[in-house]
């Protein structure tokens, strides 16, 4: 199977499967206890069907919108995914060209493995950071400083990751930080040569961003265990307010699902909330986010951009969200996939699939921009209210 035999996400994925070490295939893909909310991420996708509008003259077909300020050719973007090495050597530098090339908005991870002034000069389009606020809060000033003098367009603050979630997948399949062989591993890694070869030879695996700062970061065996023990479980609104007033300029608070959280996000002046349960790997049993917007749109009304993250793997799925209410939606695994499989044009044959089923869905639905997408384009599936 090669990248242009990829006809949609799900082929994309098969073909990272074949690509990844056990190990590593089943960390991007897997998500916390019995994957009950991974699944219904994007299932619940299915509970909305989309209802057409006929003949209104669909002869340009627009989807570029504006998010967080910025200007986008299509309402999707790339969600912060840490340590994109461990998927392809091209890692973070791959999949920012690629957005870019899209013309949508990269998200960097805190726990990327190239730095991000690195990834700043990469391209001109628009980049956000990642922030989670770490027990060393000068690592959080530090973040601040440098990203305003690199020149990103916003910050995000993920608020759901207090502690890790209980992935089940990483204990069975030997994962590791870095990659090492073990016992449950080594014939995977052996069997995936043309990966193997690459971590051997390529750039030292590394979290770029924070490694100066902490020395153990490099000496540690088990780096998951290193950033565990850096998740401040003290954090409040406070803090996310404190957060804001230093940047000046706009925050994006990721891991919202509530509206009474959603009206927290409204009071301490952030630009937007990202609707997400971190892919279903973390709280199992939480919402999906397609399920969370009209709830929060009742409660916050147009006060604050709206992106739903999680489970997005179809065009469809992301003009279902929008006719709920959502501003945008973002991809985590979707993208990865695409990197997994094959690098840069990778990362671009998924960007390329979903923004051409964007495309088609608004083409077929009758409207012409994302404008024009509205609550009367969707409803409950019978029986699934
Ligand atoms: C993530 N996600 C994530 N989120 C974040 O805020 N910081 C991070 O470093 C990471 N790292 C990360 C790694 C991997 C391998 C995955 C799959 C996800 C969560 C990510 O931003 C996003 O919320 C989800 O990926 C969205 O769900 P889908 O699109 O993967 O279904």
């Amino acid at each position: 199977m090669r990248l242009r035999d990829c006809h949609n996400i799900s082929d994309l994925r098969r073909l990272a499967h074949r690509r990844l070490p056990a190990p590593l295939f089943h960390y991007l893909d897997g998500g916390a206890d019995d994957e009950w909310t991974l699944r219904r991420n994007t299932s619940a996708f299915e509970d909305y069907e989309l209802l057409p509008t006929q003949l209104r003259n669909v002869a340009e077909v627009d989807a570029s919108t504006r998010l967080l300020g910025l200007n986008l050719d299509w309402p999707v973007f790339l969600a912060p995914t840490g340590m994109s090495r461990l998927f392809h050597h091209e890692a973070e530098p791959a999949v920012a060209r690629a957005a870019a090339k899209f013309g949508t908005l990269y998200s960097l991870s805190t726990v990327a493995t190239t730095r991000l002034e690195d990834v700043a000069a990469l391209t001109s389009g628009p980049k956000m950071f990642q922030l989670y606020i770490f027990k060393d809060r000068g690592l959080t000033t530090e973040f601040i400083q440098r990203c305003k003098a690199a020149g990103y367009a916003a910050l995000c603050l993920t608020v759901d990751t207090v502690v890790q979630g209980n992935r089940e997948r990483d204990k069975r399949s030997g994962m590791v930080l870095p990659p090492k062989w073990t016992a449950a591993s080594w014939w995977s890694f052996l069997t995936h040569p043309h990966w193997s070869i690459n971590a051997l030879l390529g750039p030292k695996f590394d979290l770029a961003n924070i490694s100066h700062r902490v020395a153990a970061a490099r000496a540690t065996t088990s780096l998951i265990e290193f950033i565990n023990s850096q998740f401040d479980r003290s954090l409040t609104w406070k803090d996310a307010g404190w957060l804001v007033r230093q940047w000046e300029g706009p925050v994006v608070i990721k891991g919202v699902q509530s509206p009474a959280d959603a009206q927290h996000a409204v009071d301490i002046g952030a630009r937007g909330i990202m609707i997400s349960n971190h892919g279903g790997r973390q709280l199992e049993g939480s919402p999906a986010p397609v399920d969370c917007v009209r709830p929060i749109r009742d409660r916050i009304g147009n006060a604050l951009d709206v992106i739903v993250d999680g489970g997005v793997r179809r065009g469809n799925h992301v003009i279902k969200a929008l006719a709920l209410g959502a501003s945008a939606c973002s991809i985590g695994r979707s993208y990865l996939y695409g990197l997994a499989a094959g690098g840069q044009p990778g990362v671009e044959r998924a960007l390329e699939l979903l923004r051409d089923e964007v495309l088609v869905t608004m083409a077929l639905l009758g409207v012409r921009s994302v404008a024009e997408i509205t609550p009367q384009h969707v409803q409950h599936r019978p029986g699934r209210q």
